[in-house]
């Protein structure tokens, strides 16, 4: 297909290598372009159908209202906080993310990182890399089976979290906006009556402003000194400064985080304390979902130019 011919997109946030290239394939790809050369990016800007983003970019109405001919937006990430979807709606176009293909990477690092921060996983490595283990036994930790774990959004990955958890012989429970439909576990209204009444939270809401500081001091005092937060949803979950303060208080007893507040930058104070597992943003970091996300991402593009129904649209 002549140059002319194929249809010009917008990158909006460094993607996997092997998804550029297949786009770089099939279309005309402006890469950032928007952030840093705005004199072809105005150029281009009129002839530019649809927009690549990822699961943290930012999509806002601002950006849309440049792109006249804007058709369609594909989001690599089942997130998509950084889209203002009610303005591309309007617009009539189209949003997709890659749903699925994920929820099992997301819960196996989730129960890793609950598994790693009950067991002192990495301090342990750490002890006996640092030659500690000759002048004693490592510090007694944490059992994770047969106790209590609180779920804070019960959507699939939060079930698939729920599921790897009872064979642990966990006992669950979880909060949502309204108790899910087929799911048996114990119900509680808000995010302070489930840390009330467990040992481990693990937070996988989506981002977005419905949930920005949901969990806050109020949930943090619930979960108590002997209770662990584990967080695989959105650094804009947490309430970063009061979470830090609970850590440093010993208000909580230890935290696992996988997502922060302005990634990749992480507090200092965070990164020197003991009681904390920390990990890049690498939930479903894996080669083998990281690829069958590209792959969604390409056919919703490829079914919208073909003018077929789009794979994975979200509604809101
Ligand atoms: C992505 C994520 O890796 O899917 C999401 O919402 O946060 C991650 O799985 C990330 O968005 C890719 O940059």
């Amino acid at each position: 297909m002549s140059a002319s011919a194929r249809p010009e997109v917008l990158v909006v946030a460094p993607l996997m290598p092997f998804l550029m290239e297949a786009l770089q394939r099939e279309y005309v790809v402006h890469d950032r372009t928007h952030m840093n050369d705005e004199e072809g990016f105005s150029a281009a800007a009129p002839r530019i159908r649809a927009v690549v983003a990822n699961g943290e970019a930012k999509v806002p109405r601002e950006l849309m209202q440049r792109l006249p001919a804007l058709e369609m937006i594909s989001v690599f990430g089942v997130g998509y906080d950084g889209v203002d979807v009610p303005a591309a709606h309007e617009r009539g176009v189209p949003v997709t993310n890659t749903p699925e293909v994920l929820n099992d990477d997301v819960a196996d690092l989730a129960i890793g990182l609950l598994l790693s921060i009950a067991r002192r996983i990495p301090q342990a490595d750490r002890f006996v890399r640092d030659g500690q283990w000759p002048q004693g036994p490592f510090p007694l930790s944490r059992k994770v089976s047969g106790a209590r774990l609180g779920v804070v959004g019960m959507g699939r990955i939060g079930q698939a979290i729920a599921q790897r958890a009872r064979a642990f012989g966990m006992q669950i429970a979880y909060t949502a906006r309204s108790p899910r439909a087929g799911v048996e576990y114990a119900y509680h209204p808000d995010a302070v009556a489930l840390a009330t009444a467990v040992d481990f939270l693990v937070v996988i809401t989506p981002g977005g402003a419905a949930t920005r500081g949901l969990i806050d001091a109020r949930v943090l005092e619930a979960l108590g000194p002997q209770g662990y937060l584990i967080n695989v949803a959105r650094g804009s979950v947490v309430d970063e400064p009061a979470l830090i303060a609970a850590l440093s208080k010993g208000v909580i007893a230890g935290a696992a985080l996988d997502v922060f507040a302005n990634e990749p930058t992480v507090p200092a104070e965070l990164r020197a304390m003991p009681n904390v597992v920390l990990t890049p943003h690498m939930a479903s970091g894996t080669k083998q979902t990281r690829e069958a996300m590209a792959q969604l991402t390409f056919d919703n593009l490829r079914a919208h130019f073909a003018g077929a129904p789009l794979l994975t649209p979200v509604d809101a």
